[in-house]
C-alpha cells in the first residue's frame, strides 16, 4: 500500500522554460507535473513506454480538461532492433449504440445528443492501453503501482492548482452554461459540482476521489476499472441519464496492437499511427503531395502549396477514412501512394488557390481538447502518445465516487449519411456510428527516423489542427533545418478543406498574409493552432525539447 504514496516523492524538476536540452533521455508533455513524472520513471530505471505511461496516469490528474481515465488514446512506439507497434485504446461505441437514439421523435437527429451527456459516451480506453503497454513494453523493471506512483503524488490533497489552459477550459464550461443552449441536466450537475469549489477558491479545482482511483487501479489493476467496482459506478452513471453501455461492453474492451504506418519522406522514416487514426495516412500524403510539388530539404515552405496540400490531404480525409476495414486500409494506401501524389499536384495551382469544390463533397467534423506527450530514454527508445477526452471536459460527465470525467468520444463519428448537413454536404459512411467500431480521430502520434534512430517524435492536441501543426513542426525541423524550439514556436496555419478558410496565427509575416489573400484564400486569425509537444534528437545524441507555449507544458530531461 505504502509503496503508491512513496514512489511519487522526489519529484523532479520540470525544464524552467517551455524547451530544454538533455544528454540522456527527455519527457515533453503539455503539462509540467506530467513532464516531471515521467522524468521521475526514467531516472528509476523505467523506459520510454514506462515513462510514458506515469506521464499519462498524471496527466489524468493534472489536464482533465484534455484526457484522463474516462477517455483514450493511441500509443506508437519505437524499439531499437525490432519492431515498432502502434497501440489503439481509443473510445468504442457500446454494443447497444443505435443511431435512431440521436433522433428526436421526428425522426430528426438531435446533434446535442451525441455531443454531450450519457449517449456521447464512448467504452473508455486509457486505463486498458496504459495497463496494456506497461505489461507489455515497459521495462518490467517497476511495477504499475511504481508506475502510477507520481500520479498518485500529483493527486496530494485533492486539488490541483488552475493553470492557465485549465482556467480557459473552465470560463468555457461557464460561458456555454449561460449562453443561452439548452443545456443537459448532466452537464448542469457537472457545472454546479465544478463552481461550487472554484467560486469558494478560483485558485484549485477539486478532483474529488481521484486519489482512491488510481490507487486502486495501482493495487488492483485495470480489472478494478473494467469489471469491478469502477465499471459498476460507470454503467449505473450512464444508464441513469439514458446510457446504454453495459457491463459487457467494459469487460470487453480490448486494446488493438497494430503495426505503425510506415512511410519514407525527405530521406526520413516515418512511424505513424493507422486508422482509426487519420493522421498518419494525412501526414504522409501531405509529405508526400509537398515533394510532388518540388519542396526539398533546406528549402523553405512555401505556405501557399502548404495550405493547398492541407485542403486536399484533409479532402481525402473525409472521403475514405473510417475504423479499420478492407476499404480504409486500401485507401490508407493510394493516399500514401507517390503516383497519386504527382497526379494531385497537378491540379494545385501554384498562383491561386482551389475552391472547396475542387475536392469533392464530403463534410467533416471540427473539435478541440486532447493531449499528446512525447518521450526519448536513454536507449533510443521513443513513444509518441495522444490522448483525449475529445471535447474540453468531454461529456461533461463524472463517474461519482471516482472522480473523472467521461469522454465524449462518439461525437467523432457521423450520424448521417445522406442528408446534406448545414453546408450543404454529405457526411462520408465509413465514419458513420455502428456498434463496437471506433470514430475516426485526427490525433497523430509521430516518431521519425534516421537510419534506424529516432530523429524526431512529435504529435499535439486541437482537434483537426492536430494534423496540420504537427506536419508543420515535422517540416520545420527535417525540411527546414529548425531546432525543434523555432520550429514549434513558428507561427502556423490550417486549413481543413471545410470551411473554405485559411486559418492563421498571429504574429505572420504581413508580406505573407497579403501574398496569400493575393492568391485567393480566406484568412481568418487563429489564436490556437495544435498544441505541439516535441522532441529531437540530434546526430550526436543530444536531445532537445520544445512544449507549446500557449498550452503550458514544460519539458523534463537529465
Ligand atoms: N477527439 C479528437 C480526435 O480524436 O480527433
Amino acid at each position: 500500500m505504502l509503496s503508491v504514496a512513496v514512489t511519487g516523492c522526489g519529484m523532479p524538476a520540470a525544464a524552467p522554460s517551455w524547451h530544454h536540452q538533455a544528454r540522456h533521455h527527455m519527457v515533453a508533455a503539455d503539462h509540467p507535473d506530467a513532464s516531471r513524472a515521467g522524468l521521475a520513471i526514467l531516472r528509476r530505471g523505467g523506459n520510454a513506454v514506462d515513462a510514458a505511461v506515469a506521464t499519462s496516469f498524471a496527466l489524468a490528474v493534472v489536464r482533465p480538461e484534455s484526457c484522463g481515465l474516462g477517455g483514450g488514446g493511441f500509443m506508437v512506439i519505437h524499439r531499437p532492433g525490432t519492431d515498432p507497434v502502434a497501440l489503439d485504446y481509443r473510445e468504442q461505441a457500446p454494443a447497444a449504440s443505435n443511431i435512431n437514439l440521436y433522433r428526436d421523435e421526428n425522426g430528426e437527429f438531435v446533434p446535442e445528443r451525441i455531443r454531450r451527456g450519457a449517449l456521447a459516451v464512448g467504452i473508455p480506453g486509457t486505463v486498458r492501453g496504459l495497463c496494456y503497454a506497461h505489461k507489455k513494453y515497459g521495462s518490467g523493471k517497476l511495477t504499475l503501482a511504481e508506475v502510477v506512483g507520481p500520479a498518485f503524488h500529483l493527486t496530494g490533497n485533492g486539488t490541483i492548482p488552475i493553470d492557465e489552459h485549465l482556467r480557459l477550459a473552465l470560463c468555457g464550461l461557464y460561458a456555454d452554461k449561460v449562453g443561452g443552449h439548452a443545456v443537459p441536466e448532466t452537464e448542469q450537475a457537472f457545472v454546479r459540482q465544478i463552481g461550487s469549489y472554484a467560486h469558494i477558491n478560483e485558485h484549485y479545482y477539486r478532483i474529488t476521489n481521484l486519489k482512491r482511483t488510481l490507487y486502486a487501479i495501482a493495487l488492483e489493476g485495470e480489472d478494478y476499472f473494467y469489471e469491478g467496482p469502477i465499471a459498476d459506478d460507470i454503467v449505473a452513471t450512464l444508464k441513469q441519464f439514458g446510457g446504454v453501455m453495459t457491463h459487457a461492453d467494459l469487460a470487453n474492451y480490448e486494446v488493438r496492437e497494430f503495426t505503425p504506418l510506415k512511410f519514407d519522406a525527405f530521406g526520413y522514416q516515418c512511424l505513424a499511427m493507422p486508422p482509426p487514426s487519420s493522421g498518419g495516412a494525412v501526414i504522409g500524403e501531405a509529405f508526400n503531395l509537398l515533394s510532388a510539388l518540388g519542396v526539398q530539404p533546406g528549402q523553405s515552405i512555401d505556405k501557399h502549396l502548404l495550405a493547398e496540400t492541407l485542403k486536399a490531404a484533409f479532402a481525402d480525409r473525409a472521403h475514405f477514412l473510417g475504423d479499420r476495414s478492407p476499404a480504409v486500409l486500401h485507401d490508407v494506401q493510394r493516399m500514401l501512394d507517390a503516383e497519386r501524389a504527382t497526379e494531385l499536384a497537378r491540379r494545385i495551382n501554384r498562383d491561386r488557390a482551389s475552391t472547396t469544390s475542387t475536392w469533392g463533397n464530403i463534410a467533416i467534423s471540427d473539435d478541440g481538447g486532447t493531449s499528446h506527450l512525447s518521450v526519448i530514454d536513454r536507449n533510443g527508445m521513443a513513444v509518441a502518445c495522444t490522448e483525449s477526452v475529445n471535447l474540453e471536459f468531454g461529456s461533461r460527465m463524472r463517474v461519482a465516487g471516482w472522480g473523472f470525467v467521461l469522454n465524449n468520444t462518439l461525437d467523432d463519428f457521423a450520424l448521417d449519411a445522406t442528408t446534406p448537413n448545414a453546408f450543404g454536404l454529405r457526411q462520408s459512411e465509413r465514419n458513420l456510428l455502428r456498434p463496437g467500431a471506433r470514430p475516426l480521430s485526427s490525433m497523430s502520434p509521430l516518431i521519425v527516423l534516421k537510419d534506424g534512430k529516432v530523429r524526431l517524435v512529435a504529435g499535439a492536441s486541437g482537434g483537426p489542427r492536430i494534423i496540420s501543426s504537427t506536419v508543420q513542426t515535422a517540416l520545420n525541423v527535417l525540411v527546414v533545418g529548425q531546432s525543434v524550439r523555432a520550429a514549434v514556436a513558428a507561427p502556423r496555419l490550417h486549413h481543413q478543406w471545410l470551411p473554405e478558410k485559411l486559418y492563421v496565427q498571429p504574429f505572420q509575416d504581413v508580406e505573407l498574409l497579403n501574398e496569400l489573400r493575393r492568391k485567393g484564400h480566406t484568412l481568418q486569425t487563429r489564436r490556437d493552432i495544435g498544441h505541439v509537444q516535441a522532441i529531437e534528437r540530434l546526430p550526436d545524441g543530444t536531445l532537445r525539447a520544445a512544449c507549446d507555449p500557449l498550452k503550458g507544458g514544460r519539458p523534463a530531461g537529465d
